[in-house]
């Protein structure tokens, strides 16, 4: 029975990577940090997975539980997801963000190299680090140079460098994949997607009248985290590490997401959309669509849910939610 370890396992693409893990047959490992209100930690877990999965208090930044819990376990896969993940909450605690995100994997880099260097590493790399540098034809793929404008984007590009680093230095099978914006009904609610689904819900069903957003002229390339926690599995499996851009190839822009969710609902956008400046960025990363040609070639992977059916799957899941 293989064994995986998950940072970030009680997150949207931690709980979807380790239902996925766990139907192929894996024994699956995960640290998640104390919190005061334990009973919210393993909310995205039915009860049936909870039973399966083997949780330990752990943190990025406290390395020595990391190097404990692997010379434990010595997993055969170990999958860094945790991470402070919000771009814009990234300019309030960028220095909390830049240790978890930038330290914490060097620490967890560490912790492997010393306890189970014959694993194979996957690191949450984010297509934040391409910032607004775009390839000629319109799509950022894995040469296109990095110019992070986020201190989210800026602590991204140093964990995606020294794990390349550590990969060549230490003969570590060690891999990156650059994640497009992945969504789902287990996404949290202060990303754009939930945000505008749920509060479109609420609206149908009386419970507000409001949708307040901030930049609504970004365009992101949005796919499906259960489709991308599979990309994730092929990334570590391939037979040499490597990095790969993980996306749809396709963009849509905040409005057009917004539009779609609402008509879907039968709603008068119009009626309830304004704008605040506090849902902005200082800096503001404009435009995504990445090139995915790489996996879906070498490693034949391609997505299963479309902009619409991750959409429809969201709008689904908030009606089940909040429609009693
Ligand atoms: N969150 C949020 N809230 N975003 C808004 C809002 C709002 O009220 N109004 C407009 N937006 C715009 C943001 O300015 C951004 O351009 C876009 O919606 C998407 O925002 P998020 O859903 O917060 O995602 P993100 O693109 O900043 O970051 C996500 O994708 C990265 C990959 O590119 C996160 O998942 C990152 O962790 C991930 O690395």
């Amino acid at each position: 029975m293989k064994k995986a370890f998950i940072t970030g396992i009680n997150g949207q693409d931690g709980s979807y990577l380790s239902e996925y893990l766990l139907s192929l047959g894996y024994e699956v490992y995960g640290i998640i940090r104390r919190n005061s209100i334990s009973e919210n930690q393993q909310s995205r877990f039915s009860e049936e997975v909870r039973l399966k999965l083997n949780i330990f208090y752990g943190d990025l930044l406290d390395q020595s539980s990391l190097e404990k819990l692997l010379n434990d376990i010595k997993p055969d896969e170990i999958y860094n997801l945790a991470a402070q993940s919000h771009v814009r909450v990234s300019y309030d605690i960028p220095q909390f963000t830049v240790q978890t995100n930038a330290l914490g994997v060097l620490n967890i880099l560490e912790a492997y190299r010393k306890a189970c260097p014959q694993a194979k590493f996957y690191q949450a790399s984010s297509s934040e680090m391409f910032g607004n540098s775009v390839d000629l034809d319109g799509f950022q793929r894995e040469t296109t140079p990095f110019s992070p404008v986020s201190p989210y984007g800026c602590s991204k590009v140093f964990g995606f460098n020294i794990v390349k680093n550590y990969r060549n230095a230490f003969k570590l099978h060690a891999c990156n994949g650059i994640l497009f914006n992945h969504e789902s009904p287990r996404r949290g609610s202060n990303f754009v997607t939930t945000k505008v689904v749920k509060t479109a819900v609420e609206i149908k069903c009386g419970l507000t009248n409001k949708l307040v957003l901030g930049n609504m002229d970004s365009y992101r390339d949005w796919g499906h985290s259960k489709d991308y926690v599979r990309a994730m599995h092929k990334i570590i499996n391939h037979f040499e590490p490597d990095d790969f851009v993980v996306s749809t190839m396709e963009t849509h822009s905040v409005r057009e997401m917004v539009n779609y969710v609402f008509t879907k609902l039968d709603l008068d956008v119009e009626k309830y959309l304004s704008q605040d400046a506090k849902f902005m960025r200082p800096e503001e990363l404009k435009y995504l669509k990445g090139d995915s040609t790489k996996i879906r070639s070498v490693l034949n992977w391609k997505p299963e849910y479309s902009f619409e059916s991750l959409l429809d799957d969201m709008i689904q899941h908030w009606q089940k939610t909040l429609i009693k």
